[in-house]
């Protein structure tokens, strides 16, 4: 059976809150995400993308969301306004979740590093290990039913596998987060 990075990761230990009766509920869950992305997220200091941004781009959309979508990074526009997905890629993700009869209010969005890279350069494998922690502790805490990876660097840091978007899109695996089993979805970027 396909899984995910090793649960020995840092990133994929059940968080605390759940750790032990893995039922708490919604509103702790809420608590827990919202106390993390003050804690752990907002100030991060963990890669040298924390000195050229302009802000953290934590994430954002229903904190209790079925439907998880991960991008890349944040760009020009999300740097400058502190959310995932606002310049021209977030009008085709738009587009693409009214499509399926879904709007931002009904998902959750984050990507893979929280920090613009310098002229929207691809993300680094060192930026993405120091990165992820934080994606797969969104993951462990909203409890997603499907987490839709957009391009490249989302699909192969939670496949675990190193195939290509071109090769993977389209086609669901089920993998393993911790305590949570997630289907995983590829689907090409949008702004690809
Ligand atoms: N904006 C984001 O927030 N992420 C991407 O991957 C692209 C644009």
């Amino acid at each position: 059976r396909p899984s995910a990075p090793s649960d020995n990761r840092a990133g994929f230990r059940p968080p605390p809150a759940l750790g032990c009766t893995g039922m708490a509920d919604r509103a702790d869950r809420i608590a827990a995400l919202e106390a993390y992305h003050r804690d752990h997220v907002v100030a991060c200091v963990r890669c040298p993308l924390s000195e050229g941004r302009t802000q953290v781009v934590v994430g954002n959309g229903d904190p209790d969301a079925d439907v998880m979508f991960v991008g890349e990074a944040p760009g020009y526009h999300e740097d400058r306004v502190g959310m995932p997905f606002v310049g021209q890629a977030g009008k085709l993700l738009d587009q693409l979740l009214a499509g399926i009869g879904l709007s931002r209010d009904d998902v959750f969005v984050a990507n893979v590093l929280k920090c613009r890279p310098p002229g929207n350069r691809d993300p680094l494998p060192a930026e993405i290990r120091a990165c992820e922690p934080h994606l797969f502790r969104q993951i462990g805490l909203v409890r997603p039913v499907l987490v839709c990876t957009l391009g490249n660097f989302a699909t192969k840091l939670l496949s675990g596998r190193p195939d290509g978007i071109s090769r993977v899109h389209g086609h669901e695996l089920p993998i393993q987060a911790g305590d949570l089993s997630v289907l995983l979805y590829p689907l090409f970027h949008p702004a690809a």
